[in-house]
């Protein structure tokens, strides 16, 4: 199976997934490396690992249709079966996900449903919970809201702050999201409604 991981940031669940593939941890290629922002570290990533990266910016393109659609063909180009999303910091239209659907990963810093959105740790921290930790979801139209696969809590203990907790949390990710992406590669993931079955 040939995936590719969409990135917007510092890529260090991309580099998680790039190491978990070179040990021979997930079985699958990843054929390409999608980012919307040109300087992010996610590039740098990508190249080190000999991985084909585009950079394809909203900006660019007249109509978010238009922009998704220049994605769509590099997928299909590199026959991809499996998007993962890793700190893609844009929403998928619902044409996108059709395209994919039911095989569009994300992972979110939160443990879902609570904490949506693109602050999670620091939302859950100034919150003041005592227990937080990532979440991997399949993705649907709504943000942040599809059935849940693997989620991995984290203590928020009297020390924390923003920092730490951001730290293990990300310690966390690293561990689920190789995971998720072999159980789906495996085709142990079957959705049941809400729920996601994790066959033996
Ligand atoms: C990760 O913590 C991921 O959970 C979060 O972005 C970070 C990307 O880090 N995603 C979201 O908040 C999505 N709502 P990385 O670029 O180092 O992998």
């Amino acid at each position: 199976m040939n995936i590719a991981v969409f990135c917007s940031g510092n890529g260090t669940n991309l580099q998680a997934i790039i190491d978990s593939q070179k040990k021979g941890y997930i079985k699958a290629d990843i054929r390409l490396v999608v980012s919307d922002v040109p300087d992010c570290y996610s590039l740098t990533r990508a190249k080190n690992a000999g991985i084909k990266a585009l950079v394809i910016e909203r900006k660019n393109f007249k109509t978010k249709k238009d922009f998704e659609l220049k994605i769509l063909k590099a997928l299909k180009k590199e026959n991809i079966g499996l998007v993962v999303l890793a700190g893609y910091m844009r929403m998928l239209s619902g044409d996108f996900i059709s395209a994919y659907e039911n095989k569009i990963l994300n992972i979110h810093p939160a443990l879902l449903p609570s904490f949506k959105g693109s602050h999670g740790i620091k939302d859950a921290f100034e919150y003041g919970v005592k227990i937080t930790g990532p979440t991997v979801h399949f993705v649907t139209l709504d943000m942040d809201a599809g059935p849940v696969i693997l989620q991995s809590p984290v203590k928020v203990t009297e020390d924390d702050t923003e920092e730490t907790l951001a730290e293990v949390i990300h310690e966390e990710e690293h561990k689920i999201y190789p995971r998720a992406i072999q159980l789906f590669v495996e085709g142990k993931l079957k959705i049941e409604g809400r729920k996601v079955r994790i066959l033996d």
